[in-house]
């Protein structure tokens, strides 16, 4: 199957009360392990590629790794640009095959962030590419963008009406208290979400889909893992499952996930070195890795996500 936008993965989630899942692809065994997961449970799937991972990999290796998914498992596959920061870079992607791109004006003022939004919107629709926009500030890292601790800022729900009609986006993500990477609440503290704002958001937009980033769960196990075989992350804290669960029954169509990703397959590396000290084929521990990958996604698709059989 060709690649697809995300529109009628979104009208179809929103009308389910389902989400989909929408993880970030650096290499082959991680595009592998995703796709993998998905095809066997028939879950349409979003793949998305940061300004990073573009550095990391190169455009053309992902959309190729990409374009093989779509062969190997005939699904419907959406490609995403993640936080794209400049109307530069939402073009090279758009110029370069991806179906779906982020313009990420967050860091701006609300005007600006319009204004740039609404002009990566024009070129990308006469393109035949849907565009999600950010109103609020996640914190945590994203790229070399840094938001510290108390920068961030929750979505108004005063704006969303307005900032949609004047840019044309076809999604929207909004801060709602997660926040990007591993560590995203204090430790001996209760996570907590403003389910409010979200369902404001949604009575100002019915029917819009809505996108929730930073939206790990930072599974334990794997950092228990990662903790018992070298590695310093004590105070690693996610979203929890049942809230993700609730939000992907709201408005919330799209469910980012990245660092769930990195945990699965650090976790399995040190294992694998810790138990096979002497050994030195990357084959050997990725293909484990690969597979930490695509049990996880499995268990997020049915779990978490409640998009399996809907490809
Ligand atoms: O939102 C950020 C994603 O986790 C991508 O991370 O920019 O380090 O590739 P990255
Ligand atoms: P996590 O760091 O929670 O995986 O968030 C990923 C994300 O939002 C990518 O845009
Ligand atoms: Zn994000």
């Amino acid at each position: 199957m060709p690649i697809v936008t995300s529109k009628k993965m979104f009208e179809d989630a929103y009308k389910g009360g389902y989400a989909i899942g929408a993880f970030n692809v650096n290499n082959m065994e991680i595009i592998q392990g995703i796709t993998e997961a998905a095809k066997e449970l028939q879950a349409p799937l979003i793949l998305q590629v940061s300004s990073g991972a573009r550095k990391y990999a190169n455009h053309t290796y992902l959309m190729k790794l990409i374009e093989a998914a779509c062969i190997e498992t005939d699904l419907p596959i959406c490609v995403h640009l993640d936080h794209g920061d400049t109307f530069e870079l939402c073009k090279s992607c758009i110029d370069g095959g991806f179906s779906s791109v982020m313009i990420d004006g967050s860091h701006h003022s609300y005007e600006d962030n319009v204004k740039l939004t609404r002009r990566v919107v024009e070129y990308a629709h006469d393109h035949g590419v849907v565009v999600e926009g950010e109103l609020g500030r996640l914190e945590g890292v994203e790229d070399e963008v840094k938001v510290a601790e108390g920068e961030g800022s929750y979505t108004d729900p005063d704006q969303v009406q307005d900032f949609v009609s004047r840019t044309g986006v076809d999604s929207l993500a909004i801060a709602i208290g997660t926040s990007h990477g591993a560590y995203k609440f204090k430790p001996g503290t209760k996570p907590q979400l403003r389910f409010d704002i979200l369902k404001e958001v949604e009575r100002r937009l019915p029917g819009f889909p809505i996108v929730l980033h930073g939206a790990s769960s930072v599974i334990p196990e794997f950092v228990e893992q990662i903790n018992q075989y070298g590695g310093e992350m004590p105070d690693a804290i996610g979203v929890p499952e049942d809230m993700l669960r609730e939000a992907a029954k709201m408005a919330v169509c799209k469910i980012n996930i990245d660092s769930d990703l990195r945990l699965a397959m650090t976790a399995t590396i040190r294992k694998y070195f810790a138990e096979n000290p002497s050994h030195f084929d990357p084959r050997q521990y990725l293909k484990p890795a690969r597979e930490a990958i695509k049990a996880m996604v499995a268990r997020k698709i049915v779990d978490v996500l409640g998009c399996n059989g809907k490809a």
